[in-house]
């Protein structure tokens, strides 16, 4: 059997066997390795994540039985590794966390040291609160399977809510797409007064300051209500947009309502342009067509969902990737290093 772990330097991790109780088992240095392990969701990003590790995605399977069933084989050794798992939670949904949650179970079972669950995508996350009366808050549903499964970590990217990470009673790194956008908007729009970033509502001020602030660019906000679920209805937008190359920044573009409705109002208060910078790109049910179809004169999403073919095939949605980003995070956790530094 191959042997495929990594050493990526030095290696103090604490067992998982001997977490919560008692003092850390520091391991010496490079008396251990870490692997990579991919699930069906985005091989794509977990190939490049690799690539940019120089270590070797280990080999799996995970096959579907006739009445649906998920069953996952490990093909090399994993016991006392540091796992990495890679494995977004995007359409379809259910199919994922499962194939995520029974690959977790086959590595505890197969005597992992540490596994970390690495959710480019983490979907559920916009059912973070009861909405109503008998509704069900499935973000923190999925974040407890998660951890009944036997992630030790978990590193994720944009979520939806900064509270998300707290569903977790495990460490939760959570990382911005936000250095990536920059850099591209930089160079496509260039920076500070040339342009307006703006959040397409309230929810999304924090991650459009956020970058607004990295460009010295002003910050405008959609005034954004939804009248039904899935339908976005633009009220206003707080701020002067005119004569501006406008940047909408949000976590998640799913049927493409929120931001066709945000470009025409923005186009109609006099913004020369309005590009749409966007983490996740859901784009269910015709969207990608939708945006194709409206003001916005780009659409760009990162690499955290697997491209389908409509995406491909679009001349309006460009796509950056978050590989160097998550590999370089997932080289940090197992080395013990800051994440953090990352965005300062
Ligand atoms: C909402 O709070 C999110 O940040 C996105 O704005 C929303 O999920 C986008 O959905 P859609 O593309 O269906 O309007």
């Amino acid at each position: 059997m191959q042997d495929r772990s990594c050493s990526l330097g030095r290696f103090a991790t604490k067992p998982r066997h001997a977490r919560g109780d008692g003092p850390a088992i520091i391991l010496s240095a490079g008396a251990s390795s870490m692997k990579l392990l991919s699930g069906n969701a985005n091989r794509s990003l977990a190939m490049a994540i690799a690539d940019y590790l120089d270590c070797p995605l280990t080999k799996s399977q995970v096959k579907t039985f006739a009445d649906g069933e998920i069953f996952v084989t490990i093909d090399e050794n994993v016991r006392g590794e540091d796992v990495f798992l890679i494995q977004s939670t995007s359409s379809p949904a259910n199919d994922r966390v499962m194939e995520l949650l029974i690959c977790m179970d086959a590595l505890v079972r197969a005597s992992a040291r540490r596994i970390t669950a690495v959710l480019p995508y983490f979907g559920y996350a916009r059912q973070d609160r009861k909405t109503g009366g008998r509704t069900p808050i499935s973000a923190k549903l999925v974040a407890n399977l998660i951890s009944t499964a036997g992630a030790d970590r978990v590193l994720t990217l944009d979520l939806h809510a900064g509270q998300i990470q707290g569903f977790f009673d495990i460490p939760t790194d959570n990382l911005y797409a936000a250095p990536v956008i920059e850099q591209d908007v930089r160079k496509h729009y260039g920076e500070g007064k040339t342009i307006m970033i703006i959040s397409p509502d309230v929810g999304g001020v924090v991650r459009a300051r956020a970058i607004a602030d990295r460009l010295n660019a002003d910050l405008a906000i959609v005034d954004k209500r939804r009248p039904n679920p899935g339908e976005a209805e633009v009220m206003n937008i707080i701020g002067s947009v005119a004569g501006r190359a406008c940047i909408l920044v949000d976590d998640i573009v799913d049927s493409g309502g929120t931001l066709v409705k945000a470009a025409d109002a923005i186009m109609a208060q006099g913004a020369t342009s309005v590009t749409a910078y966007v983490t996740h790109g859901v784009l269910s049910n015709g969207a990608v067509k939708r945006i194709e179809g409206s003001a916005l004169k780009e659409l760009v999403i990162t690499d955290s969902i697997e491209a389908g073919d409509a995406i491909r095939a679009s001349k309006n949605v460009r796509t950056l990737s978050v590989a160097r980003l998550m590999g370089e995070a997932i080289r940090r956790i197992a080395n013990e290093e800051s994440v953090s530094k990352l965005f300062e």
